[in-house]
């Protein structure tokens, strides 16, 4: 279309090296230690620091991180473990892996994040764990979730792959259950191309996390206490990931900036509505996510992401529902508010550097697909 390409393509995501990368993947490369080293001591200690959890590991991803959380508390085949039905499904595909029952939770309609009702709901007497997923950078209300599952011996599992540095009644996602897993993918608030962390309080579950990271081996090279794998971050991602570290109060202000213009740009647009976000909760955005209403665009939400991408805005829709992929989830599964949410969600460009009029630019080309 004319109007497309005399206007630049703007993507769905863009990494930004805020500072010292190249210096300081450069200074590991020519260290030699490329592997194992000292920015991963740095990494692990600085994240540690910042979002006050006693224990940060860094490992290879996210989705390793949880697997990592899965095996620390020992997770068994017949496990459950309750995941909400609206949210990236590694946790419920990680459970999956190792035997145990994904048990899919709703979501509140406004947060689009599970809840402590919802939770309740659904736990039996095999629940092992609960792993409240922080979408988009929003944070689940934590409290009742932990009060719930603290009565009943529960572990709480936080995703905050997507809510790096979100904070909720003060304390940082991924900081308050008794793990919390992050992911450093590209996208993500923080990256070292691909990578994550295992965050705990629980001095019992470190050494495990540790053994399980590396082979099982810890303490005599070549000696395995259990069957482990290799989850470990190399020293070169982490020297990117510290440079990054090290601006973290620059790119939480340029996200809070992002989602500042989002919120101005799409003021008096009706029938498009932001995911909700409660007072408790300081969010540090991922993503920005809209839900469209079905009466101002009948077309439908997938119509609706194809016009604006001949406009040349990347979007990306809400995540699928479990079930949507009956073959890997079997139901029955009730999560009526889960599945609307997911068919009417539009997850809009969402990067640092995104200026004013480009966002002004993605809300128009959203408003004008309104029927
Ligand atoms: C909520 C959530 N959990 C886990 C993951 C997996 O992280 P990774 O891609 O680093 O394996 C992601 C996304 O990437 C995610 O969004």
């Amino acid at each position: 279309m004319a109007e497309s390409s005399t206007l630049h393509p703007i993507p769905w995501a863009k990494p930004d090296f805020w500072g010292r990368e190249k210096e300081y993947v450069a200074d590991a490369l020519s260290s030699t230690w490329i592997s194992g080293g000292s920015y991963l001591d740095r990494l692990e200690t600085g994240v540690a620091g910042y979002l006050g959890a006693p224990h940060a590991l860094a490992v290879a991803n996210g989705t390793a991180a949880i697997h990592l959380a899965y095996l620390a508390i020992d997770l068994r085949p017949g496990d459950e473990v309750v995941v909400p039905g609206f949210c990236f499904l590694a946790a419920a595909n990680i459970a999956l892996l190792m035997g145990a029952v994904p048990v899919f939770a709703e979501v509140d309609p406004k947060t689009w994040c599970v809840t402590a009702e919802a939770i309740e709901r659904v736990l039996s007497p095999r629940t092992r764990a609960v792993v409240p997923v922080h979408s988009y950078g929003n944070s689940c209300d934590m409290a009742p979730i932990v009060d719930l599952c603290r009565d009943r011996g529960i572990v709480v599992i936080e995703d905050a792959a997507e809510s790096f540095a979100t904070r909720y009644r003060g304390q940082a996602t991924g900081a308050i259950g008794d793990l919390g897993t992050l992911s450093f993918q590209a996208t993500k608030t923080i990256t070292t191309g691909e990578g994550g962390m295992v965050l705990t309080a629980r001095e019992d579950l470190v050494e495990k996390i540790r053994l399980y990271r590396s082979h099982g081996m810890l303490r005599t090279r070549y000696m395995h206490d259990v069957a482990g794998h290799n989850f470990r971050l190399t020293n070169l991602q982490a020297a990117l990931g510290y440079a990054q570290f090290e601006r973290i109060d620059d790119i939480v202000a340029a996200r809070a900036r992002m989602m500042a213009l989002y919120r101005e740009h799409l003021r008096d647009v009706g029938e498009v509505t932001p995911q909700y976000f409660a007072q408790d909760v300081d969010p540090v955005l991922w993503a920005v996510a809209v839900r469209i209403d079905p009466k101002a665009f009948p077309q439908g939400r997938d119509a609706v992401m194809a016009q604006v991408a001949e406009l040349g805005i990347e979007t990306r829709p809400g995540f699928y529902p479990p079930t949507a992929m009956p073959d890997l989830y079997p139901g029955p599964i009730d999560i009526s508010v889960c599945e609307a949410v997911s068919r009417e969600t539009i997850v809009l460009p969402c990067y640092p550097t995104l200026i004013s009029d480009e966002v002004g630019r993605i809300v128009e080309a959203l408003r004008r697909q309104k029927k």
